[in-house]
């Protein structure tokens, strides 16, 4: 088992990486700190790890909320049903949460964490690779809002991550991509050498390969406990994990929650913020052709929508959390392996990459 540190002073906490950690239950006494705990699930990975994580579990009183499985379902709707269930059972503000699913329910469940009571202890296990590589790591938390992705939400750290690579055993090929696309992602804004290891490397990863996968995963949470350890709450270089999020944040606003998996609409977002880096003079045509080729050989999409066009992109655009003033702010590669920190885009500069990106 790996263990990779997230140092935020006395909220630091642990980040486990392994096979089969879901049914080492010292891993959870350690983190627990009292004897309430709910576990938040979906309909889909409740059936397929549920019984193994609350068979670690038999000393506690537990209780469970099983959320529909969706990202049309991450809204405050759908947490309010998590405070009913510890209200419900008298939970006390030393209860702890553990969110055991994707990215959805991990900032879902995270969310709810933060909110009752003002914070209870809040333990992730991530089941896709997204989450395992993204979203559990970092304490950013939260639901969606029809007018915008993840509008509304909290930083709020777990008291541990347990990142079990077995369970991606069945996880959908489609989903598997989608959360390349953010492995991918670590490379292009501060690894170039992990990016070449991406490109070596792709047909393993694609085949499952369980060490390819481990090494994934081990060198994207490194990358992104050092981001958090430096900047929790997104001042500065943090912001860099939003590369193509601006892009990909309106195509799954404008799209419908859904309809493009995250990692899908970030792969697209990513190649609009990559042209747009070519045109700035930064990205070479050499560098554009790998980075798109690599999303390419993970299956993933390269190309927006036909029906979101300029107009409706800059509107969509700017409800993002990066904005200042209203002006929309994106985040751009200066070459493979260094992004910048958020720049702001003229309008004009903008429908360049918007009108003739894909089309
Ligand atoms: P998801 O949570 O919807 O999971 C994808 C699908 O896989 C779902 O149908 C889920 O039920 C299923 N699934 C999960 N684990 C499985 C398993 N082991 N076997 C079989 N099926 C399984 O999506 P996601 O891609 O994990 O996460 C996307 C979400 O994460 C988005 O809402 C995005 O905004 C958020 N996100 C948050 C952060 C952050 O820092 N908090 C970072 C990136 C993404
Ligand atoms: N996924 C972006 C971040 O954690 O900041």
């Amino acid at each position: 088992m790996d263990k990779i540190l997230v140092e935020l002073g006395s909220r630091s906490y642990p980040i486990y990486i392994g096979s089969d950690l879901i049914s080492q239950s010292e891993l959870y006494l350690q983190h627990i700190k009292s004897k309430q705990v709910v576990v938040i699930s979906n309909e889909t990975v409740a059936p397929l790890y549920l019984d193994t994580v609350l068979s670690q579990l038999e000393t506690f009183q537990v209780t469970t909320v099983i959320l529909p499985d969706g990202e049309q379902f991450k809204t405050l709707d759908y947490v309010t049903r998590i405070f009913d269930e510890l209200l419900a059972n008298k939970f006390s503000r030393n209860a702890t949460l553990i969110a055991l699913g994707g990215g959805v329910i991990g900032d879902m469940g995270g969310f709810a964490a933060a909110c009752y009571q003002r914070g209870i202890n809040f333990i992730q296990i991530p089941t896709t690779l997204l989450a395992q590589v993204d979203s559990s790591v970092g304490g950013k938390t939260g639901v969606n809002h029809p007018l915008g992705k993840n509008m509304i939400g909290a930083f709020y750290q777990p008291q541990c991550v347990i990142a079990d690579a077995n369970v991606l055993d069945t996880l959908d090929d489609r989903q598997l991509s989608a959360g390349l696309a953010e492995v991918i992602k670590y490379g292009l804004i501060r690894d170039s050498e992990f990016f070449i290891w991406l490109e070596e490397n792709m047909p393993a990863l694609l085949a499952r390969d369980k060490k390819a996968l481990s090494y994934a995963i081990k060198k994207s949470c490194l990358n992104k406990a050092e981001i958090v350890s430096e900047d929790e709450t997104e001042t500065g270089v943090r912001a860099t994990l939003n590369l193509g999020h601006t892009f990909g944040h309106a195509i799954e606003t404008g799209s419908g929650y859904g309809v493009y998996l995250h990692g899908e609409a970030v792969a697209i977002g990513t190649c609009q913020a990559v042209d747009l880096s070519r045109r700035k003079g930064w990205l070479t045509d050499t560098d554009v052709e790998r980075i798109i080729n690599l999303f390419k050989r993970c299956h993933l999409p390269t190309t927006p929508p036909n029906n979101l066009n300029a107009e409706r992109f800059i509107d969509l655009m700017s409800v993002d959390k990066k904005n200042v003033d209203g002006q929309i702010r994106v985040i751009l590669l200066k070459k493979i392996g260094e992004a910048t920190l958020p720049i702001g885009v003229n309008t004009e500069d903008l429908k360049e990459t918007l009108d003739a990106y894909g089309r």
